[in-house]
């Protein structure tokens, strides 16, 4: 997928993700987080920001008042749109902006939020600068998937100050469900490929933690010198009410057998007709307001 059409993937799943959360894990971060005042603001570092769908949530949620936010992404494409998005949103909500190449700065009454954009891949920016017990609160939003559990979060989890809080989200778990069904082998053969296919990715030496991250990271947490406060599930459950889907539904769907169809075609693992034909018919349930889809994730929220 093209980064603009993956801008245009992160735009519609943005909602899928707000109804998706876990309410409880959310409540648990609410509750573990200490007040932050003008004196006292939160040190917040967000990694695989994308395009700012997170930080935009959570000033929309009511969450962040004082907050200097760092918002890491290895795309600058991505940043560019979340710094736009962000400039938009805090127009509309009558915020004072104050930019400057590298921070965007949104103050209105009880709210002063700065958002730095730091273009960087995550690796290497933990290797090359130095943060050790620098933050208050940790996120990872639909992102430690990509990344190998036990090389990468000992250093983050040791960026945060101690007692600082670690709110990871939307982290896919095995669990990949089509409805209706196709030909009940068919749809198994393909979606346990596409497992496959996010399992095998190396990361320099290792493997990242892929299809079972969701699972992986309730002890992984431990290992890295966390502690887990609360887990739970943020499955993604898509499906049409009447044949209408919710807006930007049925785009999300499409996106969705778009990554399927590049990750086998990529890897040939499947004969390039018989996917053909699984995607058409997936595409014409989604044309007649048929395709449902459930996506298993957890959500964990924990201290250092
Ligand atoms: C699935 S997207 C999620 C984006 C965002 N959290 C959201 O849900 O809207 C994963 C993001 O991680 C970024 N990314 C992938 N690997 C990375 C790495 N090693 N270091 C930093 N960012 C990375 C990608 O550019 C992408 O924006």
């Amino acid at each position: 997928m093209d980064e603009q059409s993956f801008i245009d993937y992160l735009r519609v799943k943005r909602a899928i993700d707000d109804r998706s959360l876990n309410a409880t894990v959310w409540n648990a971060l609410v509750t573990a987080m200490p007040l932050a005042s003008q004196s006292c603001p939160w040190q917040v570092l967000e990694i695989g920001a994308g395009t700012g769908a997170m930080v935009q949530r959570l000033l929309e949620w009511d969450f962040l008042h004082y907050a200097a936010y760092t918002a890491l992404d290895t795309s600058p494409l991505f940043l560019t749109e979340a710094r736009h998005a962000l400039s938009r949103w805090a127009e509309q909500n009558g915020l004072h902006i104050n930019q400057t190449s590298e921070k965007l700065s949104l103050a209105g009454k009880s709210r002063e939020v700065t958002v730095q954009f730091v273009a960087e891949e995550l690796n290497h920016w933990l290797a090359t600068a130095s943060h050790p017990k620098s933050y208050d609160l940790l996120i990872a939003h639909a992102f430690l998937d990509l990344v190998n559990l036990d090389e990468t979060l000992p250093p983050l989890l040791s960026c945060l100050k101690k007692g600082g809080v670690f709110y990871f989200t939307i982290n896919f778990d095995g669990l990949t469900v089509f409805e209706p069904p196709l030909q009940h082998s068919l749809d198994e053969t393909i979606l346990s490929l596409y497992h496959r296919t996010m399992q095998e990715h190396f990361v320099g030496e290792k493997l990242r933690s892929g299809a079972t991250c969701g699972r992986r990271l309730l002890t992984a947490v431990g290992r890295a010198g966390g502690s887990l406060l609360r887990a739970g599930a943020s499955d993604w459950i898509i499906h049409p009410v009447q044949g209408k889907y919710l807006p930007g539904e049925d785009r999300f769907l499409r996106y969705f057998l778009q990554m399927i169809d590049e990750a086998l075609r990529e890897q040939g693992l499947v004969e390039p007709t018989l996917l053909r034909s699984w995607l058409d018919q997936r595409i014409n349930q989604i044309e007649r307001g048929e395709l449902m889809l459930i996506v298993h994730q957890l959500d964990l929220v924990g201290r250092c």
